[in-house]
């Protein structure tokens, strides 16, 4: 098995991601998160969170609705220009987007049609009764949102230029291929800043500079490995229709060298079509441009999970940094037939979940409960056995190195909580 297939079958078998309405068939570009990946992608968002807004005094964040007024999207230009080249074979009519490398279909062989434009938008009817029915659509980009609320978040805060506005949240593209596991789907999250800044391309330059380095640390921060990550800059043609600069955070995925955040300058673009301005504190009014970090939350999790992996002898471990990983801590009763260890486990156990993502095990013996949860990336578990009983403390097992430390039971969750921040 290669690591894809690996990846894939790991996160279906132990509740990270399912394939989308699985019982029938499934739906093309469409993934179900399970218990342990709706963990790993609340972490993301909740360091991105963490990072963006709580940490910096100049951003502030939103929650814009999904569907929005259709004009949103003609005037921002998406209805014209937000498509994808696509071709047709003429022999079994499937359809593709044009890759430098397709010549023939890749399907049957048959020859393929010229290129044609096709419109990503996913088209939704709006209204209660048949002739009430209004075409909308659901957003491209959540980055519309952002720009439609400009002056509602300028005239409801004391945020002035510059200043960033963040949100999280799903975005939906009528892909014409999706694959490779999540990483093209039509359903998929997205975790956005638009940073707006005086109408000066020098400003916009600098500005651009200090979050494409920003951006990159993030993932670092967070255990990615450098190797396995790079720049990308867009060239003229493939840059997207707001876009006057681009430039791509790309992972060395199984499948290829692989975007999964661009940082653009999408200049005053985007405000001059909305007719929006800003008046600054003397009076003076301009359209700011905006400098914009765009990342895919599910191209995220797939490529932490992809770093995350590592065989070692005979165990599989997701070596997921602390703060991502789906679960802290597990807690095992050393053996599951004796009344007082499991009585004094679950009191640690309930002690532990009030402030930690927890898990109980007492399947099996210690050692495939360790399996199981290196499997899965749990970085600390904790053993409750007779010294425990005489003695009040446990021993706690580290998912990286497998060593063991005996800690006080009353310092346990502060014990955790240094690790998961050190
Ligand atoms: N607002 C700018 C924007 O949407 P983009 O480069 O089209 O820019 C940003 O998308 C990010 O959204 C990508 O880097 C990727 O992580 C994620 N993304 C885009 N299309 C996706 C898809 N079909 N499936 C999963 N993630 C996608």
């Amino acid at each position: 098995m290669d690591l894809m297939e690996k990846i894939t079958a790991l996160a279906k078998r132990r509740g990270f991601i399912y394939p989308g309405s699985e019982i029938y068939g499934g739906f093309s570009g469409f993934w179900d998160y399970g218990p342990l990946g709706v963990e790993l992608k609340k972490n993301i968002k909740k360091e991105w969170w963490k990072s963006m807004v709580y940490e910096r005094e100049d951003i502030v964040g939103i929650d814009s609705a999904i569907i929005m007024n259709p004009k949103v999207w003609e005037v921002s230009g998406h209805v014209e220009a937000f498509t994808d080249p696509l071709v047709e074979c003429k022999v079994c009519h499937h359809r593709f987007r044009v890759d430098k490398e397709d010549s023939v279909c890749p399907d049957c062989g048959g020859k393929l049609t010229e290129p044609k434009k096709f419109n990503l938008l996913t088209e939704v009817y709006v209204g209660t009764t048949e002739e009430g029915k209004e075409k909308a659509y659901l957003r491209g980009e959540i980055t519309q949102g952002v720009f439609v609320n400009f002056k509602n978040v300028v005239d409801s805060t004391r945020i002035k230029i510059p200043f960033g506005i963040a949100q999280i949240g799903k975005a939906f593209r009528n892909e014409i291929t999706t694959g490779n596991f999540t990483f093209r789907s039509r359903e998929f999250e997205q975790m956005e800043l638009e940073y707006f800044v005086k109408p000066e391309a020098k400003e916009a330059e600098r500005i651009f500079e200090f979050w494409k380095e920003a951006r990159m640390n993030w993932y670092i921060s967070l255990g990615m490995s450098k190797i396995n990550l790079r720049f990308r800059e867009h060239e003229d043609a493939e840059r997207a229709h707001y876009a006057a600069r681009a430039e791509d955070i790309e992972y060395k995925a199984p499948f290829g060298w692989s975007e999964f955040e661009g940082i653009h300058n999408r200049t005053d673009y985007d405000l001059t079509k909305h007719n929006l301005k800003y008046k600054d504190e003397d009076g003076e009014e301009y359209t700011p441009w905006v400098i914009e970090t765009s990342g895919g939350v599910d191209r995220a999790a797939l490529f932490f999970l992809l770093n995350a992996y590592h065989e070692e002898k005979e165990r599989v471990i997701l070596k997921l940094d602390p703060r991502l990983a789906p679960y802290k801590v597990a807690v095992f009763p050393l053996l599951a037939n004796k009344e007082d260890l499991v009585k004094k486990a679950r009191q640690v156990f309930d002690k532990l979940r009030l402030s930690l993502s927890s898990t109980w095990d007492d399947r099996g013996n210690i050692g495939k409960r360790y399996f199981a949860q290196d499997e899965i990336g749990t970085p600390w578990c904790v053993t409750v056995d007779f010294t425990t009983l005489d003695d009040e403390t446990v021993t706690v097992r580290d998912r990286d190195s497998t060593k063991q430390e005996r800690v006080a039971i009353d310092k346990l969750p502060q014990y955790i909580e240094n690790k998961l921040h050190s």
